[in-house]
């Protein structure tokens, strides 16, 4: 199921609970889909990030060559520091706001900054504007883009965010519309100069570019011909009832969910106790179809091996 509905998008979101196999299976089927002759960047959103490790080479913010070229496919990774992101976020505002305020309120600016880098939201800000970048760049240059993301919760309230992005947005631009009008009026009386218009039209021009940019993710995000969110999870009593409430999230936003890949789905015939989980799991299974067997699912047995490496990677791919 999961190489045929990769072969179909253009921007693949993987999710689940921690551990149960996201960034293996995102490597997975970015290679498989390499392999098939495609451009494919897998980018990493989940702060503890394993890609790096997963393919034995360091990644970093910087794009770089994981596997290939296969003709014309080529495998590329991306890690999206979190920490690094919010600096350089913050720095970048920090630019415009001192262009834009006037220089006695400069003081203020940075002690404003100071505070928001550990306020509450500045972080997620700071992430979705590069995942946004990144669904721009990675649409722009490579055929498919992967997203290997952090553990569920987090990343549905990431998804909300374009959102409520917009709508901050549009409420501070409304405001610049006001305090322009009257300062329009402020001019035509003789009260106010040529630097404030300016800068009133530069912040518009920062926020309405903002705004346009989460627009455009979210254009991306909830296009079902564009993108799919897949929900990786171990068929155990948790995660398939973490993964009902997820989907319905998701469902809620508008964003398509694709399939499930239930992983590390313990054998049936290799002893007493794997074929007791087998059982257990298959129950819990039953609860995952009442409720969404609507959606295609892979199976993927739980392997001997550890996967580390293209080759653990392409014995893998042929579950998907
Ligand atoms: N089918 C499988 N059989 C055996 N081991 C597996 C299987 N799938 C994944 N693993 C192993 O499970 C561990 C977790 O996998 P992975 O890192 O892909 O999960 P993750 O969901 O990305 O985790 P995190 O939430 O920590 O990022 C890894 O050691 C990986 O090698
Ligand atoms: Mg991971």
């Amino acid at each position: 199921m999961l190489l045929d509905l990769a072969a179909r998008r253009r921007v693949l979101f993987l999710g689940g609970k921690g551990g149960v196999g996201k960034t293996s299976i995102a490597s997975a089927t970015a290679l498989a889909q390499a392999r098939a002759g495609r451009r494919v960047l897998v980018v990493s959103t989940d702060p503890a990030h394993n890609l790096g490790h997963l393919w034995q080479r360091t990644v970093g913010d910087d794009v770089v060559r994981l596997a290939g070229p296969f003709g014309t496919g080529v495998l590329d990774g991306v890690e999206i520091d979190p920490g690094r992101t919010t600096d350089a976020h913050l720095a970048a505002v920090r630019r415009t706001l001192h262009r834009l305020v006037p220089p006695h309120l400069s003081r203020e600016v940075d002690r404003h900054l100071d505070l928001a880098r550990d306020a509450p939201g500045t972080h997620e800000a700071a992430v979705l504007e590069r995942v946004a970048t990144a669904v721009e760049a990675g649409l722009r240059d490579h055929d498919l883009v992967v997203f290997d993301t952090a553990p569920s919760g987090h990343t549905a309230r990431l998804l909300t965010l374009p959102e409520t992005m917009g709508a901050w947005t549009d409420g501070l631009l409304r405001r610049r519309e006001r305090s322009e009008r009257l300062g329009a009026a402020a001019r035509m009386l003789g009260g106010q100069g040529e630097t404030e218009a300016r800068r009133d039209s530069e912040i518009r021009h920062v926020l309405t570019e903002r705004r346009t940019r989460f627009a455009r993710l979210r254009d991306v995000l909830t296009d079902p011909t564009i993108t799919a969110f897949v929900v990786v999870l171990a068929a155990e009593r948790l995660p398939v009832l973490e993964t009902i409430e997820l989907c319905a999230q998701l469902d809620g936003l508008g964003v398509p969910v694709g399939g499930l890949v239930v992983n590390k789905r313990s054998p049936a015939d290799a002893g007493g106790l794997l074929a007791a989980r087998h059982t257990q799991e298959a129950a819990h299974l039953r609860t995952l179809t009442d409720t969404l067997g609507h959606l295609p699912r892979d199976e993927v047995p739980l392997l001997g091996d550890d996967l580390v490496g293209e080759d653990a990677l392409q014995h893998l791919v042929r579950y998907l």
